[in-house]
Formats: C-alpha cells, structure tokens, sequence
C-alpha cells in the first residue's frame, strides 16, 4: 500500500526494453550474431516444413508433429529477434505498451504450444514402440490432425484468458524493462493495480503447461527405454531407438533450459545470466531442433538427400536447355 501511494500514477504509454544494455562497441557483433541466428533458425525450420510437405515418405504423424513444431519454432524467433535486431541496429528501445502485450500474447502461445507438441510426439513413439500392433488404430491423420488441434486451440485459450487481464492493467512504475522481450514477470512488476490474482492464475496454467507434458513425456520416454532394453538383438535394439533418438535429443534441450530456469531463482541469480538462459530457450533451441533433425534422423536426412538432388538435376536441365537455345540463336 505504502508503496502504490509513492507511486507516479499517470500510465505509460510506452516501455523501454533494455535489452543487453548500453554497450555501443557491442552492438555491431550482437547485431550480427542474431542476424545470423536468426537466418539459419528461420532457412532451416521452412526446410523442414517443406520436406514434410512435399515428400511422400514423410505424410506420417511422426513428421506431421516436426512439421508443426517447426512452424511453432519460426513464429518463436520471429516474435523475438526482427525485434531485438531492430533496437540493435537503430538503438530506439521504445516499444508501446499494447505492442508489448501482443508480444506477450504470441510469446505465450507459442512456448505453451511447443512442450503439448513434444508430448504429441512422444505419445506418437510411446505407441509406435511400445504398441506397434494398435498403432494403426490409434495413431493415424485424422488422431493426428485432432492432437494437434488441441494442442493449438488449449494453449491460445489459456493465454487469451491471461491478456484479457493483461489489457486490462495499467502501467505506471517505470519504464524500464529490463529484458529483452516482453516477458510476464517484468511486465508484471511495473503495474500500479493488484495483480496478485492474476499473477497466481498465470502461475498456474504456467506450471500445468509445462508439468503436465513434462510428466506425459517422461512416462512416456520410461515406458519406451524399457520396451527398447526387453528387445533381445542389437540391431533391432538400435533400429528401434534410431527412430526416437532425435526426439529425445530435442526434449533434453528443451527441458533442461526450461528446468534451469526455474531451478536458478530469480532474485539470486544475476541479471545477465537470466537473459543468457533466456536467450537459450527462446532463440537457440529453434535453432538446434532442425539441425538434430537432419542430422540424425534418417528419413528427413535421405529426403534432404533427393531434394538436393533434384535441385541439382532441375538447374543441369535448365542449363543444357539454355545452351540449347543459345545454339538455335546462335
Ligand atoms: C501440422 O499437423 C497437421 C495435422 O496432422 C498436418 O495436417 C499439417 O500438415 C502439419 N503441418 C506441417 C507444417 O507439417
């Protein structure tokens, strides 16, 4: 109480994002890195997505899951880095407090939809490994479509709920935001209402969001290793786990930055060290998803294959067609 009353109470209209400070000699190398991120994270998630798409082989639920958390990981960066490059490059850090509330609404769809689409995913293994004789009736388009239907439409009810609140607030402390995204609990603190109900309701669904999924894949990972370890010979032992290992690779960045997170409390750690794990889950764990994928899996690693290929194959045709017709003018 003692502290609204000290409070300014004219509402701001705009907010500063700090970002990583006042560092001018750094910014020309921030800017580069994340340009670079930002390009590599966005050309190889649409290089998925695109593989799905087009490659037969890949029209299963398996991929049509990658596909889709691809498509979460591109809107991920795109909230965030274009941003951020932005106040690199041009060093406005003013961003109005509606834009940052819209920022705060897709940031939140986006990070509740990705580990509901992990858990998709290893229910999709769970059955394929564990029950391959019902995995036929139990997994297939139209179960998939539903899943991830529902991951889609659960995670933008809940964060509407939030942000009808959020619009509702007014803003009156300070400006400063010191991050470099519109995050809930540094918005959260310049407000000048009550916001203990709404902080307890975002707390919440948050810790449902990631809990619940967390317990589903890991039920679901126990219950795959040891099908996996009951399987006599090596080689089927291997085949079996080939088709799950990037999967797991990808859950243990996820979960372990998100567990680090909130492992490190807030108020101890320094500020700079939460941004850099921030920075981990928001901009480099879109990066590495792709990358795991062509890399170790086989089949969207041997569909990179012929589509490279075929590239090469359509430009040689278009080159020999072009001499062709140099000929005939010639
Ligand atoms: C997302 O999942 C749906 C439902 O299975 C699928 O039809 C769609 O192709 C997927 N999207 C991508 C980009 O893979």
């Amino acid at each position: 109480m003692e502290k609204a009353e000290g409070r300014n109470q004219t509402p701001i209209m705009e907010f500063l994002l700090l970002g990583f400070g006042n560092v001018p000699e750094l910014q020309p190398l921030l800017s580069f890195v994340f340009l670079v991120i930002y390009i590599v994270t966005v050309a190889g998630n649409i290089l998925i997505v695109a593989l799905v798409a087009t490659d037969q082989h890949l029209h299963i639920p398996m991929y049509y899951l990658l596909g889709n958390l691809s498509c979460v990981e591109i809107c991920h960066t795109s909230i965030i880095l274009p941003r951020l490059l932005a106040t690199l490059l041009t060093g406005d850090k003013t961003i109005s407090v509606k834009g940052c509330i819209v920022q705060l609404y897709f940031f939140g769809i986006l990070s509740t939809t990705e580990p509901l689409l992990l858990t998709a995913m290893s229910y999709d293994r769970y059955l394929a490994i564990c029950n391959p004789l019902c995995y036929a009736a139990l997994m297939n388009g139209r179960v998939c479509f539903k899943l991830v239907a529902a991951c889609w439409i659960s995670s933008i009810l809940a964060c509407t709920i939030v942000n009808v609140f959020m619009f509702q607030l007014m803003f009156c402390d300070s400006k400063e935001i010191d991050h470099f995204f519109c995050d809930f609990s540094p918005m959260i603190k310049l407000s000048c209402g009550d916001t203990q109900n709404l902080q307890l309701v975002t707390f919440t669904i948050a810790a449902i969001g990631t809990l619940v999924p967390f317990l589903l894949t890991l039920t679901s990972y126990i219950c795959i290793i040891a099908t996996i370890l009951r399987i006599p010979s090596t080689l089927g032992r291997q085949k079996a786990f080939s088709t799950c290992s990037s999967h797991l690779i990808v859950l243990t960045v996820f979960y372990g930055t998100v567990i680090t997170i909130y492992v490190f409390p807030k108020a101890k750690t320094p500020k700079v060290l939460h941004k850099i794990f921030s920075l981990f889950y928001t901009v480099l764990t879109p990066m590495i998803n792709p990358v795991i994928y062509s890399l170790r899996n086989k089949e969207v690693n041997e569909s990179l294959r012929k589509a490279i290929l075929k590239l090469a194959v359509f430009r040689n045709r278009h080159r020999s067609l072009k001499d062709i017709f140099l000929h005939i003018v010639k």
